[in-house]
């Protein structure tokens, strides 16, 4: 997959070369090229917001350095461009977006600062690209670098050849074959930890008795804390 990230704070980035999303990109999983909003501005000041038209606190981002920047990209010629753009105005992201976004061949990141981006450049992306606008959840950010980070980590893991073991995405919360419960509680060696016991099926060598004690474990998680998941009359 290729992914590219446009910002007016490329550092943010950094991280991704680190952990598991760095080891997709050092082993040509994931092709990543992160690029300064700034380098398609042409005034003094590299300026890229001004004042909101209609009146209003805050800035919004000029629409000219975004073009050139999707016209630019574009000429890379790599696969076609889906555009996402972090928003808490945005489509909710889910575990089931993580997995369609999984499926395209090239990602690009428009985040947007201040009060977001001049309103044409999404409508012109939406002529041109497909387009994605994403919230991580209901409040809000500075920008939309923290959230594209969270959104390529959640995509990248979900591609062939990044997580060892393929079994454990299946496990996990949220997973679509998981019926959307929360996951079990984990544990690991010692047996007895500041006189905590390890819960005593877990030591059973039972595998039957264990999948029903995680099954219980993650339906009575799932009823305590996000009800939400489940279907009206509280079963899984
Ligand atoms: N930008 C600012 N707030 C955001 C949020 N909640 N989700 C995605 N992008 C954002």
């Amino acid at each position: 997959m290729r992914i590219d990230v446009v910002s007016i704070f490329p550092d943010y980035f950094a991280p991704l070369h680190l952990s598991l999303v760095g080891k997709a990109i050092s082993s040509g999983i994931v092709e990543l090229g992160v690029h300064d909003l700034r380098g398609w501005t042409h005034d003094r000041h590299n300026t890229t917001d001004d004042t909101p038209y209609g009146g209003g606190a805050g800035m919004v981002m000029k629409p000219e350095p975004w073009g050139e920047a999707l016209d630019a990209l574009e000429e890379l010629d790599l696969a076609p461009m889906t555009i996402v753009v972090p928003t808490p105005a945005g489509r909710p992201f889910t575990q089931e977006l993580a997995y369609e976004l999984a499926a395209k061949q090239r990602l690009v990141f428009a985040c947007g600062r201040y009060e977001g981006i001049d309103q044409r450049v999404i409508d012109h992306c939406v002529e041109h690209y497909e387009v994605f606008e994403v919230s991580l959840g209901d409040y809000v950010l500075n920008g939309g670098e923290v959230a594209s980070l969270a959104v390529i980590e959640a995509v990248v893991r979900l591609l062939p050849g990044v997580i060892g073991n393929p079994e454990s995405l299946a496990e996990e919360s949220h997973s679509a074959g998981n019926e959307s419960l929360l996951e079990y509680p984990n544990y690991t060696k010692p047996p007895v930890w500041r006189g905590r016991e390890v819960p005593q099926v877990l030591l059973s060598g039972n595998h039957g008795l264990v999948a029903k004690w995680r099954r219980e474990q993650a339906v009575e998680r799932t009823r305590r804390r996000r009800p939400d998941l489940l279907t009206p009359d509280g079963r899984a």
